[in-house]
């Protein structure tokens, strides 16, 4: 994994640039995808698992993570759960309306450390928009013989389920995606139940796994106790942690878990022992 909080020399990295909106989607009553495309100026690209911090003019900033990989266009793709004023304001942003964009900050996933083992997914809820970068890159890698890719979905019903698209292009590059909900109205044929029931029916080889986990972070740790319990090493495990993000840049210490800033050492970290420990003292 790396570290890109620095931005490359030159990029403004407090200061947001103007992006337009060039296309929206909704993919659920409260989720909304935008694609981005700078008025002048661009951040650098950012790698998967990073976030910008995007701004609603007259409103706020919001971290907020890429949800895809980068692509020749320039473009960003962000998908923005409604939770409060300034996600509110970027899910209402229509195309043609103007958004701030600054970053890339944070460590990513690393996909470029994964090549021939086993890759395993875990996504709760708004938890699949962080990984679908990685996803992406994993599956094209698929698609020219890279390594099996396992994807397990959670989401709170099946009118939650979002990136629809996506999963359907997932799977037709060969990548292993199953869907679960926590409650379903009657006679819907789709798995029900929690994201972790799916983890020992995936059929990946644990020894040679790396698994990549984002979601509430109660559902990380049963995902990784899950994970480790089927005998994937704590080690190949790696989470994406949410705290509040104000500076992005390592200078106000709002985004502080222990000796962890997770703006510039997070959000994505490698699990271990001290992880858990910090995560069960600062529950959220
Ligand atoms: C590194 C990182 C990546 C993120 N990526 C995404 C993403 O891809 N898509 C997305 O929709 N959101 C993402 N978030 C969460 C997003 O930044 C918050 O939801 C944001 O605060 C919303 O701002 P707001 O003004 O709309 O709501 P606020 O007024 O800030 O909050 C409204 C409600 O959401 C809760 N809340 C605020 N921040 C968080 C948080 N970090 N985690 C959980 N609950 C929170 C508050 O407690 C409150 O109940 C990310 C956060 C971080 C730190
Ligand atoms: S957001 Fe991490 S130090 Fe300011």
């Amino acid at each position: 994994m790396t570290n890109a909080s620095s931005a490359p020399a030159g990029t403004p990295v407090l200061v947001p640039l103007a992006y337009r909106v060039v296309a929206r989607r909704h993919e659920t009553a409260d989720v909304t995808t935008l694609r981005l495309s700078p008025v002048a100026d661009a951040v650098a690209p950012g790698r998967p698992g990073q976030f910008n911090m995007l701004s609603a003019f007259g409103v706020g900033e919001a971290a907020i993570s890429l949800s895809a990989a980068p692509d020749a266009t320039g473009e960003v793709q962000h998908t923005i759960r409604d939770v409060g004023p300034v996600s509110h304001a970027l899910c209402t942003s229509a195309p043609g309306d103007l958004v701030g964009v600054r970053g890339p900050f944070g460590t990513d996933w690393g996909v470029d450390d994964l090549g021939y083992g086993d890759t395993v997914v875990v996504a709760g809820g708004i938890g699949l928009a962080p990984l679908a970068g990685a996803i992406d890159v994993l599956a094209e890698r698929r698609r020219y013989g890279g390594g099996r890719v396992f994807v397990a979905v959670g989401a709170r019903n099946p009118d939650q389920v979002m990136l629809r698209a996506e999963l359907g292009r997932w799977l037709a590059a060969g990548v292993r995606v199953r869907v679960t909900v926590d409650a379903a109205p009657a006679g819907f044929t789709g798995g029900v139940g929690l994201v972790t029931q799916l983890l020992p029916g995936l059929g990946f080889d644990p020894a040679r796994t790396t698994a990549l986990v984002c979601g509430p972070e109660v559902m990380i740790r049963f995902s990784v106790r899950a994970l480790v319990d089927l005998g994937v090493p704590p080690g190949a495990v790696r989470v994406s942690l949410e705290r509040n993000m104000q500076c992005g840049t390592a200078l106000c210490g709002h985004c502080q878990l222990g000796p962890l800033l997770l703006c510039r050492d997070g959000p994505v970290v490698t699990w271990n022992d001290e992880l858990a420990t910090l995560l069960t003292e600062n529950e959220r």
